[in-house]
């Protein structure tokens, strides 16, 4: 039953690409015609997605983040708790609901009795309805104290996957992007990236949170609930994915006007895949091998680029934007908003204001052979 109310549950798989346009700045320059495009939507991150559908055509009644990233599907073992104590608490308050339509029911069409003055209520009838009554209230009582009961120990389950070896994330909310960092005791083993968090699968990872500017919150559905991130107060949140997979994960705090287009991904690596990723990211880039990324690279570090963006072993080293490091071995742009293709790249940095408005990232007006050779160079930072 509950795997048939999970499938009910489930999207038709079609939901809307709300965030994939053509990229107005390239069409004028002119710039890769063949490339651009409708970009996909996020579903192509979303590994669940692609399982089959009973629903069919109410499918699009259904908000589209129920499916590959939805708590309903927990590839986490907090995740898993937390999705039986909603199973419990669906039931039993589903169970409560019929209970009480039933007694509505048959009060409404009980016939009243005629005998004796009106509103008198004989006494053995009365001692009939005080011992219901109390027992209603008993039962209410008790169903209230399962729910306690199962909400502490989910709230003690989800909490004991402390471990002293744990990889740990520091993860900085902006308006409307993440910032990641992996905390070593070497300066050297740092790693700074942006909205994308990698994890070793079936391995604890502690994700310490905090605020650059306004109240985020870090919600990750198939792995575990929300934490907020409050400015000038840290906080911490462990996660664990089972196996393999990307999970999509959300600002769940209202923070803004691009709130809704502050996503990111979590990508859980077989172990020997996140080293062997990791051991990537601490590299500097090597320099440009050819005319084009080089003209790319000088064109980064002498517009507006640099202020704003860090990259290893160049003269852009900028801290209020995502670092750019190795922004092509990156899945998404723009906080999970875009998949990173040149395309989308291109129309990001042209004219970011159509894509995400409000986002501090300002139109930049670059001519076309300066673009051509930005995205070459950015595409080459893997
Ligand atoms: Cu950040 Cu909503």
């Amino acid at each position: 039953m509950r795997e048939k109310i999970a499938l009910l549950l489930r999207p038709g798989l079609k939901s809307r690409a709300t965030y994939g346009r053509p990229c107005p700045g390239l069409q004028e320059k002119g710039f890769l015609k063949s490339r651009m495009g409708r970009p996909s939507v996020a579903r192509d991150f979303n590994p669940g997605r692609s399982r089959g559908s009973s629903v069919g055509s109410w499918a699009f009644l259904l908000p589209n983040w129920i499916g590959g990233h939805s708590a309903l599907h927990p590839h986490g073992v907090q995740a898993a708790h937390i999705e039986d104590l909603w199973w419990l608490m669906f039931w039993v308050c589903s169970a409560v609901f019929v209970a009480v339509m039933v007694a509505l029911g048959v009060a409404i069409t009980r016939r009243p009795r005629e005998s004796g003055p009106p509103g008198a209520i004989p006494p053995e009838r009365h001692a009939r309805m005080s011992r219901v009554v109390a027992g209603a209230v008993g039962v209410t009582v008790l169903v209230l104290f399962v729910l306690l009961f199962a909400s502490v120990s989910t709230g003690r389950a989800i909490e004991s996957l402390r471990t002293s070896k744990a990889i740990t994330v520091k993860l900085t909310g902006h308006q409307w992007w993440w910032e990641v960092e992996y905390k070593d005791p070497v300066p050297e083993h740092i790693v700074q990236t942006a909205n994308e968090i990698h994890i070793p699968a079936g391995q604890p990872v502690r994700v310490e949170l905090a605020s650059a500017d306004v109240i985020h919150s870090f919600w990750v559905p198939s792995l575990h609930g929300k934490r907020d991130l409050i400015p000038g107060h840290s906080s911490e949140i462990w996660i664990q994915a089972d196996r393999p997979g990307v999970y999509r994960g959300f600002c769940a705090e209202l923070c803004g006007h691009q709130h809704a287009h502050m996503g990111l991904l979590v990508i859980a690596d077989p172990p020997a895949r996140y080293a062997a990723w990791y051991a990537g990211q601490l590299q500097t880039p090597p320099p440009p091998t050819n005319a084009l990324l080089q003209r790319g690279r000088q064109v980064v570090e002498s517009a507006p680029c640099a202020v704003c963006h860090n990259i290893q072993g160049t003269q852009a080293s900028g801290k209020l934007g995502p670092d750019l490091t190795h922004i092509a071995s990156r899945r998404t742009i723009a906080a999970a908003t875009l998949p990173n293709t040149p395309g989308n790249l291109g129309g990001w940095i042209v004219d970011p204001q159509t894509i995400k408005p409000g986002n501090q990232m300002p139109a930049n007006s670059l001519a076309s052979e300066d673009l051509q050779a930005v995205l070459a160079y950015l595409e080459s930072l893997k």
